[in-house]
């Protein structure tokens, strides 16, 4: 089944490639028909591949990164961004009292053979190909033996028996881009332990979460864990932002990217969450809006070339200030729920970017330190968005910023094209540490 998946979005990943186009086209069969084309292209790629490499098919890790090719060409402008500083307002509801001030963004990586958490040969069933890179050529995994120590706190141990008591008859949703999506990969493998479990349910339609005819995936992902009646769902959602198709008549349309207005799929069903961990910030770059036809809007209206808001930067900020305050009011009515802001992933392309021969080859974990000593988060814009919220920051960027080894970078078979990923991670991987900090503060 997650095999199926995963062949259609290889598939899907070389149309995009050929297109640039994402994931809304998946929504629309008629522009999927269009690509008819590219499909049997795609199709004779994958023989070509398949003869190559002499392999099974099945084994082949071959297509490359994925439905997320194009996500490696974010700008990393980010980051930097936008001035301003933030205080951080943690108030953490932690268990313990000794943590209820601590900063988990602050501390140490530290060696760890209880790490990693899971094996990456083990979780078929959740996690996907070109993410396991036990399944590639990668020949060291030194960079999986690490744990996350912040200074002053104590660290819950996370286990999946404990993930998933603590959310006994709860919703875990994860809404974002592909990173997001990594997120609630290692979530599904550390609840799971890894392990083959065929007691976990499908419950995506619950959420509509089902493939469209004609469409070539859902737009997300519900398991139910029976036995603790705990979900954990994955949403995709690249900008967190409501898209509405501009011309519904011709089959490529354009779309209407509203920064003030929350994705519909979070309006829909915000109620039914517990803890929400919410992302963005490669695809604020133009080659994905001019490859994926979203036009800028806010308050309803078109925002012009020359307004302010049409730097992608301050969009983004826009859009982050404008979710913040939406689910700020959100939790005013439901107190209970838990919503996180998780700041952006970090890259490590260098000396070029990922698709001009950038590459992340360094093997040696933490080689630039292994401390994060600052209080502030590098992510301002992030941080910024959270101040004066009930929405709290789950900062990952300076810790992830250490890794840079722990990237897929050049052992995928994507790599012979030189092209390396130094976005996505290998899975067991930096991911897991977020869900643990995630876990920390739920
Ligand atoms: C499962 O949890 C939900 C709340 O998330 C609750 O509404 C439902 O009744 C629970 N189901 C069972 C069988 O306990
Ligand atoms: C979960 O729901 C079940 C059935 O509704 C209930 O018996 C149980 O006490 C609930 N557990 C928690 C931790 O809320
Ligand atoms: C902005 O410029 C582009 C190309 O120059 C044009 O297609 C588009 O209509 C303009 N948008 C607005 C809102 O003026
Ligand atoms: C970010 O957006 C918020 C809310 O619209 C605004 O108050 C703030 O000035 C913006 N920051 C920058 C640097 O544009
Ligand atoms: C990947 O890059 C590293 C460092 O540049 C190099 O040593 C290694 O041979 C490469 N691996 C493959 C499979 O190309
Ligand atoms: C290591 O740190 C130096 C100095 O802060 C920085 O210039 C460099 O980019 C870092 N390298 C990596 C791989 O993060």
């Amino acid at each position: 089944m997650e095999w199926i998946d995963e062949q259609q979005m290889k598939t899907k990943a070389m149309i995009n490639e050929a297109s640039s186009d994402e994931d809304d086209t998946a929504r629309h069969p008629l522009r999927t028909c269009s690509y008819l084309v590219f499909l049997v292209s795609a199709f004779i790629s994958i023989l070509k591949s398949y003869i190559v490499s002499k392999r099974k098919l099945l084994k082949v890790p071959g297509f490359l990164q994925q439905q997320e090719q194009e996500h490696l060409g974010d700008d990393g402008a980010s980051l930097a961004g936008l001035p301003g500083p933030a205080s951080r307002s943690h108030t953490h509801k932690s268990r313990g009292k000794a943590n209820k001030d601590c900063n988990y963004a602050k501390g140490k990586w530290v060696a760890d053979d209880k790490r990693p958490l899971y094996s990456g040969n083990e979780c078929k069933q959740w996690l996907s190909k070109m993410w396991a890179c036990r399944m590639m050529r990668r020949a060291d995994f030194s960079y999986e033996n690490y744990r996350w120590q912040p200074h002053g706190c104590e660290m819950p141990e996370f286990t999946g028996p404990n993930f998933l008591e603590r959310m006994q008859n709860q919703t875990l949703a994860f809404v974002g881009d592909s990173l997001g999506r990594q997120q609630f990969q290692s979530m599904m493998c550390i609840a799971t332990g890894g392990k083959y479990s065929p007691e976990v349910e499908d419950v995506g339609w619950k959420y509509g979460l089902v493939k469209a005819p004609g469409a070539l995936r859902p737009d997300g992902w519900a398991y139910r864990f029976p036995a603790t009646n705990t979900t954990i769902l994955f949403y995709w959602s690249a900008t967190l932002s409501e898209l509405e198709p501009l011309n519904t008549e011709h089959a490529v349309t354009s779309y209407a990217l509203h920064l003030d207005r929350p994705v519909t799929f979070l309006k829909k069903y915000v109620n039914s969450f517990d803890v929400l961990v919410l992302n963005t910030g490669h695809h604020w770059n133009r080659g994905k809006f001019n490859g994926n036809h979203w036009q800028l809007y806010a308050d309803g209206k078109p925002v012009g070339n020359g307004s302010r808001l049409a730097d992608l930067n301050r969009a983004k900020n826009l859009t982050l200030h404008s979710i913040a305050r939406w689910m700020d009011s959100e939790l005013a009515r439901h107190p209970q729920m838990k919503v996180f802001l998780r700041t952006i992933s970090p890259r490590h392309f260098v000396n070029g970017d990922w698709n001009t021969g950038g590459t992340c080859g360094n093997t040696v974990p933490l080689s630039n330190g292994s401390e994060v000593l600052q209080d502030h988060s590098i992510d301002i814009p992030a941080e910024s968005a959270v101040k004066g919220t009930q929405v709290k920051l789950l900062d990952i960027t300076a810790i992830s910023k250490l890794r840079d080894e722990g990237h897929i970078s050049n052992s995928s078979f994507k790599a012979f094209t030189g092209i390396n990923d130094c976005l996505h991670w290998c899975l067991p991987g930096i991911p897991d540490m977020w869900n643990e900090l995630l876990f920390a503060q739920i």
